[in-house]
């Protein structure tokens, strides 16, 4: 044997144990029912899977993903029906030789023989949808297009399955009647009903995770439909949180790359006409007049400026403080009326920011003498994708003891010193990278920190030895005048 071959070895075993479990015979699904609903930059998909256990002590249910389905999901959560519980998942290593990727659910316990469980499984996908036509005049409408695959494949045997295409507007323009499905179904192959296309009822399918079933059945299928919301990006979003105790304290600034991601304009565009559309609620789907933001109930001093500085146009209405445990049920309302309305291949830059009392999200553990602060990762932006995010939050001079509870791991994470004028340690800094955030990701990070009464003494201090500074600096400067006037005799 060469080495090459002996190398090869241990994967060939492992590939060949895999694809025993893959196809065991430790399930079937008595109906599985996928629901995409599409939007601009955001795709909700969910997959109810009703299993069956054909064996004793199933524990583990193995769902699959098309590949480039997976390439494009930011989010994945496993439920079991009626439950708020999010079961335990494991993916296998991405195989680009395979069409599917296999994720395998932990049931909450192991199913006996005949025994029958339903699970819901939560997917986002981002960047799943383009405008199509590529470009539109400030007048015209938006249409974009999707790709998915016609059928959910499975290890197990499934006994029906459909796939239903849900758009938010009836204004669907075409979709792709897939001819090889006949003989999975007795039925239509695809019927349209106002704003939903389903594909399905398919009856009977085989184990269908392997290569002939999917050369043989499975195909993509392309929706055109219209869709009356702009598609936004949010290209970056650079948070950053200073939490202070010296002022009890927090403050959040977002700066935010904005873009629209629709059909790029067409020709120039033109004030007037939009003033016009604008006048008789005519605009055009593509075009973002405003946008309105959820922010804290109980901050204060809010700002929002641009490239140009303040925008004076916005409108905020501030909800009262409320208590740590009711965070998230009222909000600050934040409108955004950027200078010019947002088009289609148009950037937009803005920086927004806010305190807020330190008590409304931090809390003290006496027992560990511990600080917990509650950092939200994201705003977010209806149907909006942030394709790239950086979180940091900077920590009081001296706090130590540094621990972080995450919502979802960071794909980098790091810790450094920050420091300006007034500090003598520096301040401990966390960063957080991320990308393709959605509205599921819009959690919140825990950082718990110990702070002992010399650090809260620090600021004080620091404080007071730089006024005092100031103070000697200028009785000498001063003397120095003194000394310097030019005494003329006269
Ligand atoms: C972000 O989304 C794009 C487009 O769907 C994808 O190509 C990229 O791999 C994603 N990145 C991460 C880190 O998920
Ligand atoms: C912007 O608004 C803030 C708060 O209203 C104010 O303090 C600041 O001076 C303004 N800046 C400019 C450049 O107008
Ligand atoms: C928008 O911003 C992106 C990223 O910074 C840049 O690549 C693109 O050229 C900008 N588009 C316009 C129209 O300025």
């Amino acid at each position: 044997m060469s080495p090459s071959s002996w190398r090869t070895l241990p994967f060939l075993l492992l590939v060949s144990v895999t694809s025993v479990f893959a196809s065991s015979k430790s399930f079937e699904n008595t109906a599985i029912v996928r629901t995409a609903e599409l939007g601009g930059s955001v795709v909700h998909v969910t997959t109810t899977y009703a299993i069956k256990a054909l064996d004793d002590g199933q524990k583990t249910y193995t769902v699959a993903l098309g590949r480039a389905e997976r390439e494009k999901t930011s989010f994945i959560e496993a439920k079991v029906k009626g439950s708020k519980e999010p079961l335990k998942i494991k993916e296998r290593a991405l195989d680009t030789s395979k069409d599917y990727h296999l994720v395998d659910i932990t049931l909450p316990k192991a199913l006996s023989t005949d025994k029958t469980l339903n699970l819901v499984l939560e997917t986002v996908q981002t960047h799943a949808t383009w405008p199509s036509p590529a470009t539109a005049a400030q007048n015209e409408d938006q249409s974009l297009k999707y790709q998915t695959n016609l059928l959910i494949l499975s290890p197990y045997k499934t006994s029906v399955q459909r796939t239903k295409v849900k758009t938010l507007s009836p204004r669907i323009i075409s979709y792709t009647t897939p001819e090889n499905a006949k003989d999975l179904t007795d039925k239509d192959v695809v019927t349209k009903s106002g704003a939903t296309v389903t594909y399905g009822p398919y009856d009977n399918l085989p184990s269908s995770t392997n290569k002939e079933f999917i050369e043989k059945y499975q195909q993509s299928i392309l929706i055109h439909y219209h869709h009356e919301q702009p598609v936004l990006e949010v290209l970056n979003l650079q948070r950053s949180v200073e939490v202070s105790h010296w002022g009890a304290n927090i403050n959040t600034e977002d700066k935010i790359d904005l873009y629209n991601a629709g059909p790029k304009l067409k020709g120039h565009f033109s004030r007037l006409q939009h003033q016009s559309q604008k006048y008789f609620n005519k605009l055009s789907a593509h075009v973002l007049p405003a946008l309105t933001l959820h922010l804290p109930a109980g901050l204060s001093n809010p700002y929002y400026y641009d490239l140009i500085g303040n925008v004076s146009t916005s409108n905020i209405r501030i909800a009262p403080s409320v208590p740590k445990n009711k965070q998230g049920t009222q909000f600050s309302v934040l409108e955004i009326r950027p200078r010019y309305p947002l088009l289609g291949g148009w950037n937009y830059t803005f920086t927004l920011g806010w305190d807020l009392p330190l008590g409304d999200v931090a809390s003290y553990d006496k027992s560990a003498g511990k600080y917990t602060v509650e950092v939200p990762i994201m705003t977010p932006l209806l149907g909006a994708v942030v394709n790239n995010a950086e979180l940091s939050v900077v920590l009081p001079e001296g706090a130590s003891n540094i621990e972080i509870l995450e919502p979802f791991p960071a794909l980098a994470k790091r810790t450094d010193i920050h420091k300006t004028y007034l500090d003598t340690t520096g301040r401990p800094r966390l960063t957080f990278i991320y990308k393709n955030l959605t509205v599921k990701h819009a959690e919140s990070i825990y950082v718990s920190y110990k702070l002992s009464w010399v650090a809260h003494l620090k600021k004080p201090v620091a404080v007071s030895t730089a006024i005092l500074g100031l103070f000697t600096l200028g009785m000498f400067v001063r003397r120095i005048n003194l000394s310097l006037t030019p005494t003329r005799k006269v």
